[in-house]
């Protein structure tokens, strides 16, 4: 009986630690992309109207009005979420009341491919 208790006490702690910072893990590894992979998936799917550097001038971005969004506008990219920049580059424009000529990719991106795309912008923005 005794010897239980004792362990009681002196694993409770331990344990109650251990999943504080085994879930205070996950959250972050789900918030957190990966600059490289992002940057990957942009320059195969964004950068021909947002351009190679995020600036909003890629090739096609002459032929359009509106035009692409510059990401590496910091006092713009303050202003929109993480969450938003996810749900308009799954989405598109449409869903968000902005351009349609921001296309959806929701078919071509896997979620930790939108979180690393979103990391990829955040990262264009200092
Ligand atoms: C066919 C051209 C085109 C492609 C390709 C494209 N975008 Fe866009 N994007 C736009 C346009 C145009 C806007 C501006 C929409 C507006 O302001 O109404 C925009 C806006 C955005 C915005 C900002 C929304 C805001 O509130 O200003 C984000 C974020 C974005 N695009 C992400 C992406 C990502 C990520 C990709 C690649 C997976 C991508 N875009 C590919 C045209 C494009």
């Amino acid at each position: 009986m005794s010897r239980s208790r004792r362990f009681i006490i002196c694993a409770g702690p331990v344990l109650a630690m251990a999943l504080f910072f085994s879930s205070a893990g996950d959250g972050a590894a789900q918030q957190k992309g990966d600059v490289a992979a992002g940057k990957v998936k942009y320059q195969q799917l964004c950068a021909s109207c947002h351009g190679v550097t995020g600036k909003g001038d890629g090739v096609a971005a002459k032929a359009l009005n509106p035009k692409p969004r510059n990401h590496t506008d910091a006092k713009y990219m303050k202003t929109i979420t993480d969450e938003y920049i996810a749900k308009i580059t799954k989405l598109g424009g449409v869903a968000v009341g902005k351009s349609p000529l921001m296309p959806p990719w929701g078919g071509v991106l896997s979620d930790a491919d939108l979180q690393n795309l979103v990391a990829f912008m955040r990262s264009l923005a200092k």
